[in-house]
């Protein structure tokens, strides 16, 4: 396994080794080593089948599933992150297919409306735009972005919680989305998170907040609260906190949601395929703040 940073505070690219190959005993802890100090890790020309993806997912911590109707699944923990239907065809823009897949466009964190959110997330290039450039994904590091806060922003945002909700997506962000049956909505009811948060495993702290389920900050008013979301996400993912990824066919990306944003830049979704699998593991407990 060689180990070739991408970016001077975060992101590392590991050659020399198939993950299908990876098992407990072999390799899996230098991959948990380099992913703790690194967080975000690119494997290229890797082969991973969906068993083969969900097998080494699973060496990193519970499978998160994906119950929501509206996600396009192979399985329920299997996710595809892509504009092409069932039948194998890019539905028209106004799909509600291709319109959930806008939350992905915003800066944010996986799974951050649950109550204990996605861990680490893989996801695999199945098929990529022609465009170059087109359909980049950004991760921007939050351990250098805490580490950088302007006091004056530190003390606002000491001790706030951010309201994630998985329907503000349907109501901000694309309001042409139907309503989440009520079924749905009873699975992930909003929750809060610290937006200070603690990462145990490195001791260091983190910013922890998105832009696609949320901006309502617990105990400001509407106005104040956006203003404090808006302001911190735009300090947060500055250009100097931020490694864009091109990708290319078999890359695997395996990545800290506790420690990382991330967002894919936009490109030709009605004309052009991209098709990404995506598999997670969850967090073993809720966001934290060090007691
Ligand atoms: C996701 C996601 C980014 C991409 O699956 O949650 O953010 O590049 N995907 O498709
Ligand atoms: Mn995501």
């Amino acid at each position: 396994m060689k180990i070739d940073p991408l970016h001077p505070s975060f992101a590392a690219c590991v050659l020399d080794i198939d993950l299908s190959m990876v098992t407990k005993s072999s390799g899996s802890q230098e991959i948990i080593q380099a992913f703790e100090q690194y967080g975000l890790l690119v494997f290229p020309n890797q082969s991973l089948t969906s068993e083969g993806q969900l097998r080494f997912a699973k060496l990193f911590g519970e499978l998160e599933s994906f119950p929501e109707a509206t996600m396009q699944k192979d399985s329920e923990k299997v996710y595809n992150v892509s504009n092409i239907d069932a039948s194998g065809n890019i539905p028209t823009v106004d799909d509600i297919q291709i319109l959930n897949l806008k939350g992905t466009q915003l800066w944010h964190t996986d799974s951050s409306y649950r109550h204990i959110p996605a861990l680490a997330s893989f996801l695999m290039a199945l098929e990529l735009p022609d465009s170059p450039e087109s359909g980049d994904t950004e991760f921007a590091d939050m351990f250098a972005a805490y580490d950088s806060l302007p006091d004056e922003l530190r003390t606002r945002l000491k001790g706030r919680h951010m309201v994630h909700n998985y329907e503000y997506e349907r109501i901000y962000v694309e309001p042409r989305l139907p309503p989440i049956p009520a079924s749905e909505k009873a699975l992930v009811p909003p929750v809060t998170h610290p937006v200070l948060r603690y990462h145990p495993d490195r001791d260091r702290h983190s910013v922890y907040i998105t832009a696609n389920v949320g901006g309502e900050i617990g105990g400001l008013n509407q106005d104040e609260g956006k203003k404090l979301h808006k302001e911190t996400i735009n300090f947060v993912t500055q250009p100097r906190f931020v490694y864009r990824h091109q990708w290319s066919l078999g890359d695997l990306l395996m990545w800290d949601n506790r420690r990382l944003l991330h967002r894919v830049l936009p490109y030709p979704i009605d004309t052009q395929r991209r098709k990404m699998r995506r598999t997670s593991v969850s967090d073993v407990a809720p966001p934290q703040i060090k007691l």
